[in-house]
């Protein structure tokens, strides 16, 4: 998987919005033709790593409301809470055991409510993670489904008898996941290693898991499943919050046939053959889910939105989730090719090409740089000399661009990667099972560092269930507020900007100097001024192409000190790593 660890699709029609400009709506709120959604800027919260309101080393819910205000303070609207439902934690939260319930160790029904009114309060809508492709095997359905052939609930998941061992062409994976003389049923690898099947003697028969074994996949082809599951949805729904970010939607189905899965070249972490998951993978009956699904929650007052997992290796493909005008699907699919398609660097022509392409969807954008299952994007897209500068120019691509953008705890401050050094400090599984090759996730779900004090802020427990990074001292929120040219004051500054300024906030993005392998540009136009962002890639100051926007210019915003309140382009260099918006003076 390359560097960067792309999980559930594995594998990237022209709309410049002529944007019809409205006065800027306060901070969450949104018109019938202009949804809140469609403007938001989405905060991803890891439950266990933000705020440990009762000392236990773990974050919980009361840990994030009370830091409602910091996250006010930054200038986000939209709050995505990874699962924070009942769980054995083997996935941490995506293994979910009960859908209309909240994990004691994150607190009770009483402080979700509580979270959601404070939130409200504040002008942050609350979006929860649903995963619909699999339960937890400790979920009563996947118990009952398990326990014989016969049971109301037999046919809930994908279950298979397996093929006859002796004599049957097998993969090395199918080989090792012999029972009873069966082995399963075609050559699928799990997303995290082995097998994607596992036996269970009660049944005689094999289960599917696409992802660990405790997280069995739902048969999406029984009308049942999809019923209890939308009324999962609905009981969400009905309590109030916004929309939900869908868990790794494109494998909800498999192929009927079972066919096994093409090989590809090389292997994977645990040294099997990598598969191309033509079957396993995107099947197009998906998508009559998603159009049931919208309509169900189109039909709820108070524009709720549906955010997709969506990795996909090109635009048509993306473009595909958003559905048709008189069918849609996903309000928001996430462009998770910008961030961490295969050849992602920090290069003006890579991060040029992925916004073009983004631009080049029927429904509006959503860029994503950082998420839970990534390095974190300060590391890959740093040099380790020029981080923060890199940072700031990353930051200001995604936040002045036309799109929903979505960042992660963390990123706005410049939180590191700090991944484990020995695989028995590791906590996600899949770090245990591809160590030293795949060291896991958890360098990127470090506690959140809020302080330069004990535990970084973020518990009065020395035991935090990861440890916290000791670059805490200089790397956190306290500080960082305090010094106007911090990684997270930019963020602040560019966030009120993008908030307030109209060409910004909706306006056409058209790109400038497009052959400029150093420095990308581009043009947002919109309300009665233009604003004209120029992002130096490079670690050299650059000359500026002629004529990006003749006369006086005032600075919007600057990340390099050096660089001037007011100017005239014409002549004017670029500093290295510099970010710099400007608008007619
Ligand atoms: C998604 C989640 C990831 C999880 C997987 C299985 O990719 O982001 O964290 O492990 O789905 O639910």
């Amino acid at each position: 998987m390359g560097m960067v660890r792309r999980l559930a699709g594995m594998a990237c029609v022209v709309w410049l919005g002529s944007a019809a400009i409205a006065a800027p709506a306060p901070p969450g709120t949104g018109t019938a033709a202009a949804p809140w959604w469609q403007h938001a800027l989405v905060y991803e919260i890891y439950p266990r790593s933000f705020g440990d309101s009762n000392g236990d080393g773990v974050g919980d819910l009361n840990g994030i409301t009370a830091h409602l205000d910091d996250l006010q303070k930054l200038g986000v609207d939209t709050l995505w809470i990874a699962p924070m439902y009942p769980s054995p934690q083997a996935d941490f939260g995506y293994d979910i055991a009960d859908y209309e319930a909240i994990d004691p160790q994150y607190g009770n029904m009483a402080d979700f409510d509580r979270l959601q009114a404070e939130a409200k309060k504040r002008h942050l809508h609350v979006v929860l993670d649903m995963v619909m492709n699999h339960t937890s095997d400790k979920h009563t359905w996947f118990l009952a489904s398990a326990a014989s052939r016969d049971n109301p609930k037999a046919d809930w998941y994908v279950w298979n008898d397996g093929i006859d061992a002796a004599g049957a062409t097998l993969s090395a994976v199918q080989k090792r996941n012999i029972h009873d003389g069966k082995a399963p049923p075609n050559n699928w690898e799990s997303v995290f290693g082995g097998s994607a099947w596992q036996w269970v003697p009660a049944r005689k028969q094999f289960y599917y898991h696409r992802f660990y074994v405790q997280q069995p996949d739902l048969n999406w082809r029984n009308p049942a499943v999809e019923k209890a599951m939308f009324g999962a949805i609905r009981f969400w729904l009905d309590r109030g919050v916004d929309g939900f970010r869908l868990d790794a939607i494109s494998t909800l189905f498999e192929d009927p046939r079972l066919r096994n899965d093409p090989i590809r070249s090389g292997t994977n972490a645990q040294g099997e053959p990598n598969l191309q998951s033509l079957y396993s993978d995107k099947l197009p009956e998906v998508h009559g889910v998603m159009r049931r699904l919208r309509a169900m929650v189109d039909a709820y007052p108070g524009q709720r939105v549906l955010i997709g997992e969506t990795y996909e290796p090109d635009i048509a493909q993306l473009d595909a989730w958003y559905g048709t005008k008189d069918a849609p699907e996903l309000h928001l699919p996430m462009n998770l090719q910008l961030g961490f398609g295969w050849q992602a660097s920090f290069d003006a022509r890579w991060f040029r090409t992925r916004l073009q392409e983004s631009q080049q969807v029927h429904g509006q954008p959503l860029l994503v740089v950082d998420n839970h299952d990534n390095p974190r994007s300060i590391d890959r897209f740093g040099d380790g000399q020029h981080d923060v500068a890199r940072a700031k120019v990353v930051a200001a691509a995604l936040l002045t661009s036309r799109a929903v953008a979505l960042t992660y705890y963390g990123a706005p401050i410049g939180m590191t990667t700090a991944t484990p050094t020995r695989v028995e400090d590791v906590r996600d599984p899949v770090g245990i099972t591809g160590w030293p090759k795949d060291k896991g996730r958890d360098g990127e779900r470090t506690p959140m560092q809020w302080t330069a004090g004990p535990q970084a802020g973020f518990s009065t427990n020395p035991h935090t269930w990861l440890p916290v990074n000791p670059n805490h001292v200089t790397i956190n929120v306290a500080d960082e507020s305090a010094r106007p040219d911090s990684l997270l004051s930019w963020h602040r500054q560019l966030i009120a900007l993008r908030r307030d300024n109209p060409a910004l906030r909706d306006g056409a993005m058209r790109f400038l100097d497009t052959d400029n392998p150093d420095v990308l540009v581009y043009r947002r136009d919109g309300g009665d001024r233009p604003v004209l962002v120029m992002l130096n890639f490079s670690g050299k100051a650059q000359p500026l192409a002629k004529g990006l926007m003749p006369g006086k210019v005032r600075t919007l915003a600057g990340s390099d000190a050096s660089l001037p309140a007011t100017a005239t382009l014409e002549g004017a260099r670029l500093p290295a790593y510099a970010a710099w918006v400007v608008t007619p003076d």
